[in-house]
C-alpha cells in the first residue's frame, strides 16, 4: 500500500514518521514539565508512537491493528494534562520536526493536526 496524497506520503512516510519519533522523545524527556510523566524505558512507548501517528498521518493503521482502538485521551487520564503540558509536548513536537528535511508547510500542517488533540487531551487545571 503506498497511501499516496496522504500526508504520510508526503512527509516520506515510515522513515520520516521514525525519525520525528527518534528526535521527539530526548526533548519530551528533558523538559521539565512533561518529561517526569515518562517511564525511563522509552523505547516502547516510541514504537507505540510511531504506530499511531503512521495511522494519524494517514498511514497503515500499525497502533489500531495491534491494540484496538485508540481512545487516546482515555489512554491520557492517568496523567495530568494541563494546558502547559500540551503547550510543552506540542513544543517538543515543533522543535522535532524543525531538526528533519520535512518542507515548513508540511511542519506547519502536521502541527496543526496535532494541536486537535494535544489540546483535547487536557483533564487537568493550570498548575
Ligand atoms: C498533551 C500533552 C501530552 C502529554 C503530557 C502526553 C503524555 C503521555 C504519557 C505520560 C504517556 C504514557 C507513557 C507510558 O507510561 O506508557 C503517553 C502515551 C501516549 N501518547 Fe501522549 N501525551 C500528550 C499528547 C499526545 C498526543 C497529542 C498524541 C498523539 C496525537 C499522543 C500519543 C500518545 C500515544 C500513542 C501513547 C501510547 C499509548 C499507549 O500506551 O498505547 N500523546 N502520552
Amino acid at each position: 500500500m503506498l497511501h499516496e496524497g496522504t500526508l504520510y506520503e508526503m512527509i516520506g512516510g515510515a522513515d520520516t514518521v521514525r525519525d520525528v519519533v527518534e528526535k521527539f522523545y530526548p526533548k519530551v524527556q528533558a523538559n521539565p514539565l512533561i518529561g517526569p510523566l515518562f517511564p525511563d524505558d522509552i523505547r516502547p512507548v516510541m514504537d507505540k508512537q510511531y504506530m499511531f501517528l503512521s495511522q494519524f498521518f494517514g498511514g497503515p493503521a500499525l497502533y489500531s491493528d495491534e491494540y484496538g482502538h485508540p481512545m487516546m485521551r482515555a489512554r491520557h487520564l492517568p496523567f495530568p494534562i494541563t494546558p502547559e503540558r500540551a503547550q510543552a509536548w506540542l513544543n517538543c513536537m515543533a522543535a522535532a520536526l524543525q531538526e528533519t528535511e520535512i518542507p515548513d508547510h508540511l511542519k506547519q500542517l502536521m502541527l496543526d493536526r496535532l494541536a486537535g488533540p494535544a489540546n483535547h487531551f487536557i483533564n487537568s487545571d493550570p498548575s
